[in-house]
């Protein structure tokens, strides 16, 4: 059935009758559609699902064209990025032409999925806006930090999740919920295996959101228990493109620390309540869905 989003998505640009347009979308490598997947699970596969996720797909792609704009990335799952091989411009624009067409057909689809949805856009495009604000300077503020985590990445996957159940007749804040946690996790772990993977696994350069600036969980709880001398060299990396001493230096401190265990427990436990949820609504895929989450490596 994930075919049949892929499909769906395709005939949604062909029918803007743009041959360029077409042949960029092609070009965009494919995620793990783990949006879909939740919404499938969810709600089955009628066509207002299929719809419904595949508009989902366009507008988490959308995101993804603008978040590389901002982030200056060169990389996105592992080939070249849209505004590294045809330019800022057309990358932008790439992404406002899947964001409006998704809106126009989510119209069509369901009022209120339509307002779920659109909520969670104005909560990612905040969340943005506050990542960009977090990573000026150095800080330990946790509570903005996870504020930013919810709206930019968990705001999306609880909106899919929520809109599935809206689709399917089942309890939506059950299921909102769900979303929300796995989306919590979800940017939490790829948080830490920013830290513990190398560059070939991640289809990015490892280490990398320190030097975007990003003050992840794992750097603001070394930066806790650090001495003052050590805190300093952490703030001198802060930014920096790092030797592979430095990078040693980073991934030895945490290691003595128990920095990655500590982060990692609390994305286990979001993971196990919404593990018990499913469980009690019998819904044994969608727990599996949440364990595999715990258990990924890129
Ligand atoms: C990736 O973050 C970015 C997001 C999950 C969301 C980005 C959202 C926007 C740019 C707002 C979108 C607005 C519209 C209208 C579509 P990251 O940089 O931490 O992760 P990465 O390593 O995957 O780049
Ligand atoms: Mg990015």
């Amino acid at each position: 059935m994930l075919n049949a989003v892929e499909r769906k998505i395709e005939q949604y640009i062909s029918e803007l009758n743009d041959a360029h347009v077409l042949s960029l979308y092609k070009k965009l490598p494919h995620g793990k559609r783990l949006r879909t997947k939740l919404i499938l699970k969810i709600a089955g596969n009628s066509l207002k699902v299929i719809k419904t996720a595949s508009t989902i797909e366009m507008i988490h792609v959308a995101s993804l064209l603008h978040d590389d704009v901002i982030d200056n990335a060169n990389t996105r799952r592992g080939v070249i990025s849209l505004n590294s091989s045809s330019g800022d411009k057309t990358a932008i624009m790439m992404g406002d032409i899947l964001y409006s067409k998704a809106f126009f057909e989510l119209c069509n689809i369901s009022s209120e999925v339509a307002r779920v949805v659109s909520n969670a856009v104005v909560q990612l495009s905040l969340g943005e806006l506050a990542d960009v604000e977090l990573s000026k300077k150095f800080h330990t503020n946790r509570d903005a930090y996870l504020k930013m985590l919810y709206q930019k990445t968990a705001s999306l996957m609880e909106a899919s999740a929520e809109s599935a159940a809206i689709l399917a007749g089942k309890p939506r804040y059950a299921y909102r919920q769900y979303g929300h946690n796995l989306g919590m996790a979800f940017q939490m772990i790829d948080d830490i295996l920013d830290i513990t993977s190398d560059s070939k696994t991640l289809g990015k350069p490892a280490l990398h959101d320190f030097f975007e600036g990003k003050v992840t969980l794992p750097y603001m709880y070394l930066y806790e228990v650090l001495g003052d001398d050590d805190r300093e060299y952490l703030l001198s990396l802060y930014r920096k493109r790092l030797s592979e001493d430095e990078a040693l230096w980073i991934r030895k401190s945490m290691k003595k620390h128990h920095i990655i265990e500590k982060a990692y427990l609390e994305a286990k436990e979001l993971i196990h309540e919404v593990i018990n949820l499913m469980e009690s609504l019998g819904e044994s895929d969608l727990s599996n869905i949440a364990k595999e989450m715990i258990e990924r490596e890129f």
